[in-house]
């Protein structure tokens, strides 16, 4: 297997950091990669905020939710959905900006959001540090956009903890390949069976990790998913200036 295909599939998130700086140049080789990826449009409307700072860090840990991984490692980074920055250059042409007003723009951002983070998480592994992705942020964007002073038309889709890690977390199974890799049509046959010894599968998995409380997948999709899981996402995108009517 080739190393940059082994770093992929070998990934999995880590929650316990020592307290332990990481050189400038190894940050700027890692946030660099997603400076260089792929953008709709060539749009580049992605922005990474660095938090290095301990007292920010623990403010985020408090606002994601209580999760101590964040004030832990030496780093976090926050990628925001960045359409000020396309707004501004537009403006030197003298033309508004609508795009932010439409479903689609939310979709390109975020994707290319996930780009630059997916980028991020598998450089700063290449470079022997540990990575947790951080939906967390989300819990409470209005907080986060004081707290980094974004401008109208951003958004902070995610984040990601970068650190060294001090005790290692184990690889976590996936459903079946058959349930996401798909020839020429979706294929719904045998899905229900798959999930149902994913979840078998998933329980072994806590069990031998010692977290015999652990949810099988169908529980916890159903604790994330019969609700909303950050409903102030949608008032706080709309007090940043984006509108879904389009
Ligand atoms: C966009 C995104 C947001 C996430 N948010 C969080 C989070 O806020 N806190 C956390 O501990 N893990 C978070 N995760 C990590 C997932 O829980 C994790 O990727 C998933 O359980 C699979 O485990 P693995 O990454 O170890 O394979 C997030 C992952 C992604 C992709």
């Amino acid at each position: 297997m080739n190393p940059v295909i082994k770093n992929l599939v070998e990934h999995y998130s880590e929650r316990s950091f020592l307290n332990k700086a990481i050189p400038d140049e190894v940050l700027d080789r890692i946030i660099e990669t997603a400076y260089r990826a792929p953008t709709s449009v060539n749009s580049q409307q992605v922005s990474v905020i660095v938090s290095r700072d301990a007292e920010a860090r623990k403010k985020i840990a408090e606002l994601a939710g209580g999760q101590p991984w964040i004030a832990q490692a030496p780093v976090f980074l926050t990628l925001v959905l960045d359409m000020y920055k396309t707004q501004q250059g537009m403006a030197l042409n003298g033309e508004q900006q609508i795009a932010h007003n439409s479903v689609e723009s939310l979709i390109s951002g975020s994707t290319d959001v996930g780009i630059a983070l997916a980028s991020i998480m598998s450089a700063a592994r290449s470079e022997g540090l540990g990575i947790v992705p951080i939906g967390g942020i989300r819990r409470d964007p209005e907080a986060i956009v004081h707290l980094l002073d974004l401008p109208e038309h951003t958004f902070p889709v995610a984040g990601v903890v970068i650190g060294y890690v001090d005790r290692p977390s184990e690889r976590k199974p996936r459903l079946p390949m058959q349930t996401f890799r798909h020839e020429e049509s979706y294929q719904r046959e045998g899905l229900e069976n798959h999930i149902q010894h994913y979840n078998d599968r998933l329980m072994q998995h806590w069990q031998s990790v010692g977290r015999g409380e652990g949810l099988n997948w169908s529980e916890s999709m159903g604790a994330y998913y019969k609700n909303i899981y950050y409903p102030a996402v949608c008032p706080a995108l709309l007090k940043q200036g984006f509108k879904f009517d389009k």
